[in-house]
């Protein structure tokens, strides 16, 4: 059997962002599979922007990504008690494409803040943002990643063995249910 494609939405867009770092210690942990991280940095979503051009290329790569992927990992940085706004709007545009490339997709979603945490509130309004799309997210194990700037060793590898039974088990759960 040919490897999964695993893709991963980071709801931070910075490049040192440990939600970046959670989903690639997520991925480690799922291998084998060919992972491909998704780019949010898209335009905010504005029906004007839509009725005059139509959909941006990179929105609808984003849905033809999640589309194509066999299993999808999110991860949420929390701000403000939520998930991030890049994260919505990611959502909002690729509710907008054709078709629902979420219908039915296994999904992990997990959260890594500088709260103690872990993005807990921001996790749960994420997966009921979800709901619509009626994907097949996993509930559990949760991962709330707290402190998690201090959560990473300098190659970007979880620092402790805190969270790692439960990120291996929560990927070994999405494997089986993306038939891997
Ligand atoms: C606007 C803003 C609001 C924030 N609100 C929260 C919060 O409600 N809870 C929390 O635990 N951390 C909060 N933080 C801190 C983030 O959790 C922290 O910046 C985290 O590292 C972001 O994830 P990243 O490392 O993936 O970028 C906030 C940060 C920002 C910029």
């Amino acid at each position: 059997m040919s490897q999964p494609t695993l893709l991963g939405l980071s709801g931070s867009l910075r490049q040192d962002a440990t939600n970046r770092k959670l989903l690639r210690e997520a991925a480690r942990l799922f291998d084998p599979a060919h992972f491909v991280e998704a780019d949010l940095n898209l335009p905010l979503y504005d029906g004007d922007l839509e009725e005059g051009e139509g959909i941006p290329a990179a929105v609808q790569s984003l849905a033809d990504q999640i589309a194509q992927a066999d299993a999808v990992i999110i991860s949420t940085p929390e701000y403000n008690k939520g998930p991030s706004g890049v994260l919505k709007n990611a959502l909002d545009w690729v509710s907008r494409t054709q078709g629902n490339p979420w219908a039915d997709k296994p999904v992990a979603v997990m959260s890594a803040a500088a709260g103690r945490a872990g993005g807990e509130r921001a996790q749960m309004i994420l997966r009921s943002f979800m709901v619509p799309f009626q994907p097949r997210i996993l509930q559990g194990p949760e991962i709330h990643l707290a402190n998690s700037s201090n959560e990473f060793d300098e190659h970007g590898k979880l620092a402790s063995d805190r969270y790692e039974k439960s990120l291996h088990k929560l990927m070994q759960k999405l494997r089986a249910e993306a038939g891997f």
